[in-house]
């Protein structure tokens, strides 16, 4: 079978621990220890003369090589176009969008650059498969240079619907980027929709009976492909955290109170301020509840050079502030929002101890922290999810409580039914979403998206 090399703006290098809630690097990592292939991609440094060649690294089964960024590269790539334009705009947050034409420009130049420093790499019979929007156009930028290879893309975010698309400028050049691939994957029907939507009323492209479909001069596949997570592992690994000290330090530190977790990057489309509201909600509507859980909000710092992200911190220590002074006793308070990473096995373990998970953004690609949740639960006593309808996770775990997270009330109301929800029912409810994450795991994402871009055939349109 041919050489996979997988691309992504993140890379984990064999030196690194992985410190971060859920994520696309963590699933490629699952996978490619596995499967064995190349990983090529950003080092995560910064430098103002970066060489002009990759550093390599070999791990089993797994080789590595990637670059460093100059801190312009990375200001206009990463900061502007990438997460002050297509993060907002994807997460239908048009308001927060903003748009420069030298950041765009700087963008295409990255991709330009990752895939100039790519070919060196490349054999002829690899197969390419690319990671996210950070990398939208690349493989237009492999092909500019004469790659010929297979090149599959997944996004990991959502894909708007076409008249939000449309508010990009530059958007014709980036999906013609795109549709350099041969099969681009996403991970719900509805993103899958949207695609072609957008190929059909704004590229004046066509989709065939089969599937195929025709836009930029090219024939090219698309399909839904839900990313997983390694569940086995991710349940073993919850169930052995128990007695590492910070779980004990929870456990202690709750006494006999309830724990409802939420775990997530510090992001405006994870809803956070929603949550905390429906928080507050609950304790007014049901005093019962007061004194008798804790919510344990960790929120990882991101993109802190981003100047919403700093926005949003403010806004959280100002809510939760709030809520934390209206409602604590003198040995409870209600939200204990942490700002900072914990290693996986700790979240694992959190995760596992907690009677409710609150996963309710207001909009994600996925949420693998949804499907860790479940993964983390002990049978014989089972938590309660309450889940986000706008999370791409809620396509597959309609037993979780789903929620619109815009609706606080709504929200709180099922923080309630979670909170006194009956043994049979929490069973029967994770039994069906366990069955689920078991069959469709990382390694079914993984299998699926390859098999059909190896077997798919390239075209050029007629
Ligand atoms: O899944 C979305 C995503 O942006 C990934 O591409 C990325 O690895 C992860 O979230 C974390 O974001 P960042 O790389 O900006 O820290």
């Amino acid at each position: 079978m041919s050489r996979l090399v997988v691309v992504s703006n993140r890379v984990i290098l064999p030196s690194e621990r992985v410190q971060r809630a859920g994520g696309l690097a963590v699933a490629i990592r699952e996978a490619l220890s596995s499967s064995g292939g190349l990983w090529f991609g950003w080092s995560g440094e910064l430098t103002e003369t970066p060489e002009p060649r990759c550093q390599t690294a070999t791990k089993g089964k797994m080789e590595f090589a990637v670059f460093d960024l100059t801190p312009a590269e990375f200001d206009g790539f990463y900061n502007q176009f990438a997460n002050s334009t297509l993060w907002p705009l994807f997460h239908y947050r048009i308001g927060l969008v903003k748009f420069s034409r030298s950041a765009l420009e700087t963008y295409f130049a990255v991709n330009a650059r990752f895939a100039e420093m790519l070919i060196p790499h490349l054999k002829p019979d690899d197969t390419i498969w690319i990671h996210d929007y950070q990398l939208l156009p690349m493989a237009g930028e492999l092909r500019k240079r004469g790659v010929t290879n297979k090149i599959g893309f997944f996004l990991h975010i959502p894909l708007p619907g076409v008249d939000t698309l449309a508010v990009l400028p530059g958007l014709g050049p980036l999906m013609r980027g795109l549709a350099a691939a041969d099969l681009i994957g996403f991970q719900t029907e509805r993103d899958l929709q949207s695609f072609k939507d957008y190929v059909r009323q704004e590229a004046g492209g066509t989709i065939s009976g089969n599937g195929a479909i025709t836009c930029f001069d090219r024939t090219i596949e698309a399909g839904a492909f839900p990313i997983g997570i390694d569940t086995r592992a991710f349940a073993t690994l919850a169930a052995r955290a128990l007695d590492k000290p910070e779980c004990q330090q929870l456990k202690e530190g709750l006494g006999s109170r309830k724990l409802m977790i939420s775990i997530d990057r510090l992001d405006y489309s994870k809803g956070i301020p929603s949550r905390f509201e429906a928080c507050e909600e609950l304790l007014r509507a049901h005093p019962e509840h007061r004194g008798q859980f804790e919510l344990v909000q960790i929120a990882s710092p991101s993109r802190t050079d981003v100047a919403s992200y700093r926005d949003l911190r403010r806004e959280i220590d100002r809510l939760s502030g709030r809520i934390n002074g209206a409602f604590s006793e003198i040995h409870w308070t209600p939200i204990r929002y942490i700002n900072r990473t914990y290693p996986r096995q700790s979240l694992a373990g959190f995760c596992r101890m907690a009677a409710v998970g609150v996963v309710t953004p207001l909009r994600d690609g996925m949420n693998m922290v949804a499907k860790e949740y479940i993964a983390a639960q002990d049978p014989d006593d089972p938590g309660v999810l309450v889940l986000s309808r706008f999370a791409g996770a809620a396509a597959e775990l309609g037993s979780a409580l789903i929620v619109n997270p815009f609706d606080v009330d709504q929200c709180a109301d099922a923080m309630h039914r979670a909170l006194v929800m009956p043994l049979d029912e929490r069973q029967a409810r994770w039994r069906t979403a366990m069955d689920t994450i078991t069959r469709n795991d990382v390694k079914a994402w993984w299998t699926s998206f390859t098999t059909r871009l190896r077997a798919g055939q390239t075209r050029a349109a007629a």
